[in-house]
């Protein structure tokens, strides 16, 4: 028997308990973490005269040696082991019989669980880091083929005015630009030590929380000890900004999908990165931009069970925070699953820009251009929207353009008109007009991308690969 609670107890656990109870069937991949905080506490009950020079010794070696045996599989945990913390002190005592049981003094599994927890989330934020890092760098690289294509922007998905198609892509990059910095920002908070609260009230024995926060990459130690083993705060941001980021792919996703439809056509998804279909022999479906699209649900799901949990949950430790560790690791492990694949789908993609180009005019996205020309001569911008409006009306009548209105006409839509406006009817013309920063002209999107490609290698140098 591994149980660590048997002592009061007279008789077995009930099945059902036991299947309910159980986290091993979870918990399991924080064995590595779990060790690493064995490591330290063994190192400060050794200087806290717990475990002599010999004892600390063979306990250091012993949980090196479980430590190699779980990485390759050759010690496991069984449902019978309860939990990682059961399992590994099992571990340990079959190798160090006596000795093995002396390393639980002054711990508990709930500050045990508590210090796991924010090991693997902030180790696993690093990875989620490099991949974000990727799939800007690969929005980056295709803006760059197309800093001045034209496009026409939407609002409401109607053409609003154009834009450049790097522009766009770039706005992407923006958003999960921030979600790097969210992840940055989370890690301040989440570094700090809940080792050392046992199980709620911290230990009547000398241990030394500041030496453990240090060995194990913690900032600090946590300043209460029953906020220690219940806060979950940490796992909670992280869910939010892995909801994030599944937001802004699935925002991404939705225009892949449209932009590669047979109605846009202005990209090609590359066979690698398309998939087809079982009946209709033509189809090449853009099934990773779905995913991205449609993985959100349960990225916001996990988020939105995790709250649920913690709402209401009275201090300390309660056995609903066992529920804390398939939301955070769910999502995690779907972003490293998608985010490659979306990377590799917009690195691959081909854009086809003279669709796009030839749209860009189209649904008189010019007319607004038409209000500036007769702002810059004076006229209340009120007033300009107006001629600019009745413009298009006396387009839409006659089926043209704006730059098809007959010179002759002009006068007649207003007195502030005449034939040099058209000169501002002209896509490339309305692009290179803005200049202002953040604007979509091509030189502000150079200086953007500029920006963006060197924001993407600060943030290689902190995240770290999968
Ligand atoms: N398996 C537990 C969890 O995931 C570990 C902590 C157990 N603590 C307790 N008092 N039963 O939360």
């Amino acid at each position: 028997m591994s149980k660590l609670w048997g002592g009061r107890f007279s008789g077995g656990p009930a099945a059902a308990l036991e299947a309910l109870n159980a986290s091993i069937g979870f918990d399991w991949r924080l064995a590595p973490y779990d060790l690493k905080a064995s490591k330290a506490h063994a190192r400060v009950l050794h200087r806290a005269g717990l475990l002599d020079e010999s004892e600390l010794d063979r306990m250091l070696e012993a949980l090196d040696g479980l430590a190699v045996d779980v990485e390759s599989g050759a010690f496991q945990g069984t449902v019978a082991d309860e939990d990682v913390h059961t399992a590994l002190e099992r571990g340990l005592v079959e190798r160090l019989g006596e000795l093995g049981g002396k390393l639980r003094a002054g711990r508990s599994r709930n500050d045990q669980i508590a210090t796991d927890l924010r090991l693997y989330c902030r180790d696993h934020a690093r990875g989620l880091g490099a991949d974000l890092a990727d799939l800007v760098s690969a929005l980056a690289e295709q803006a760059a083929t197309v800093v001045d294509a034209p496009a026409p922007g939407m609002t409401h998905l109607q053409h609003a005015q154009p834009i450049t198609l790097g522009h766009q892509l770039l706005a992407h990059a923006q958003g999960f630009i921030r979600d790097l910095e969210r992840l940055w920002d989370w890690d301040k908070r989440a570094a700090v030590s809940p080792l050392g609260s046992g199980a709620l009230s911290g230990s009547s024995l000398p241990l030394d929380p500041v030496a453990v926060a240090e060995e194990l990459g913690f900032a600090r130690p946590v300043a209460n000890s029953l906020d220690g083993v219940s806060d979950r705060d940490f796992a909670a941001e992280l869910l939010f900004v892995c909801s994030m980021i599944g937001i802004h792919l699935s925002r991404l996703g939705e225009e892949i999908i449209l932009w590669s439809s047979q109605e846009f056509g202005w990209v090609t998804l590359d066979d690698a990165f398309s998939t087809g279909s079982s009946i209709m022999p033509q189809k090449k479906n853009p099934d990773v931009a779905e995913l991205a699209r449609g993985k959100s649900g349960r990225l916001v799901g996990n988020l939105t069970s995790l709250l649920v949990t913690l709402k209401g949950l009275p201090f300390t430790y309660n056995k609903d925070l066992q529920e804390d560790k398939e939301p955070v690791f769910d999502s995690l492990d779907n972003l490293a699953l998608l985010l490659p694949a979306v990377t590799g789908m917009v690195e691959t993609m081909r854009l086809n820009t003279e669709i796009p180009r030839a749209a860009a005019p189209k649904g008189f996205s010019l007319a607004t251009e038409i209000a500036d020309w007769l702002v810059r001569k004076g006229i209340p911008f009120r007033s300009a929207h107006e001629v600019a409006g009745a413009c298009v009306a006396h387009c839409e009548e006659r089926g043209i353009e704006l730059h098809e209105i007959a010179d002759a006409d002009l006068a007649g839509i207003s007195e502030h008109l005449d034939p040099s406006v058209k000169a501002v009817l002209d896509v490339d013309g309305a692009l290179a007009a803005r200049t202002t920063p953040g604007s979509t002209g091509p030189r502000a999107v150079a200086d953007q991308l500029a920006q963006v490609r060197e924001s993407v290698e600060a943030w290689r140098d902190w995240a770290a690969p999968n």
